[in-house]
């Protein structure tokens, strides 16, 4: 059998991200910053340290942002280098050679499935990770790297999970699950079960946006009809490719942020600046003088 490698990470940030309106009217969600780099950085970064060498990110109307983010900028480059801030000159054209980035656009947001399918021909005929930029995960050395390390054992679809609390999988797509013989970080999926109602979830298996998908998953995509607003899910079509291929869910090391919720931004905002290399000492001791 052949052996894959993971190769290519495709970063869906084509969304309208209503929760952060009004901030994501003329901002992409995914150039707000959590510290000092917005959050599609901290998606690059996670892909790279996984060993991808290629980045899609499917974007859309008004987010030409990121492109310019991770392009170089010679006026500020020349600026920097008249005033001797080589540190800063360094931090602005690292961001430039991170990865080859490969942008797509997603005509209309009709939802993830779609946006994943919008990668398909720079994706080609490989298996490949998706990450959703405004899910955080931190922890040395990425989440992504750890999900690679299992589908180098399984060469199969492999989707990042996380047990969540009470009523909180209703949030969520849900796995129907059995544990691993000899992984205790694999589960095997035998049904997906899109946002649950609490009594009918069948277990607390939540998918989080961390994907490894194997090529077959565009035919899925392409066969799904559109739900409500034209939407296609990326969940129904992993539930399709459940028919003919291997999934497992993948019980990942790491603190989880929602980013693109308000509350789970500023939990993201507060532990990162703790943990800052310049401003983290200083944001502790302020933290320590206040009083709630
Ligand atoms: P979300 O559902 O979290 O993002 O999708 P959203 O729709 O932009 O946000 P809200 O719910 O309105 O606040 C997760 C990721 O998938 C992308 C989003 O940009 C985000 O990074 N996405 C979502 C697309 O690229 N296209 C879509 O059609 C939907």
């Amino acid at each position: 059998m052949i052996q894959h490698k993971i190769r290519k990470a495709v970063i869906p940030a084509a969304g309208f991200g209503t929760r952060f309106l009004p901030a994501t009217k003329a901002t992409p969600k995914e150039m707000l910053p959590l510290v000092d780099k917005p959050l599609i950085q901290y998606g690059v970064e996670e892909a790279v340290a996984a060993g991808c060498t290629d980045i899609i990110i499917v974007t859309g109307r008004g987010k030409t942002t990121m492109e310019d983010h991770f392009d170089r900028s010679p006026e500020l480059e020349a600026a920097l280098i008249a005033r001797g801030k080589t540190e800063l000159l360094k931090i602005a054209y690292s961001v430039t050679r991170l990865a080859r980035i490969s942008y797509v656009r997603q005509p209309e947001a009709l939802g993830l499935g779609h946006a994943v399918l919008m990668a398909r021909e720079l994706v080609g005929n490989e298996p490949f990770a998706v990450i959703l930029p405004d899910d955080i995960v931190n922890v040395e050395g990425g989440c992504l790297a750890q999900m690679v390390g299992a589908f180098d054992e399984t060469q199969s679809t492999i989707l990042g999970t996380e047990v969540v609390e009470g009523d909180a999988i209703s949030l969520y797509g849900c796995l129907d699950c059995t544990p691993h013989p000899t992984n205790d970080r694999l589960v095997a999926v035998s049904n997906l079960v899109e946002k649950p109602k609490p009594q009918e979830a069948p277990s607390q298996n939540a998918i989080i946006g961390r994907y490894i998908l194997t090529p077959r998953i565009f035919e899925m995509i392409e066969q799904l009809t559109p739900g409500s607003g034209g939407e296609l899910q990326l969940t129904d079509a992993i539930k399709a490719l459940l028919q003919h291929e291997r999934v497992y869910g993948f019980h990942y090391a790491g603190q989880r942020y929602d980013a693109g919720d308000k509350l789970g931004f500023l939990k993201a905002t507060v532990d990162l600046a703790l943990q800052h290399d310049t401003v983290g000492l200083a944001f502790r001791a302020w933290l320590k003088t206040q009083t709630f």
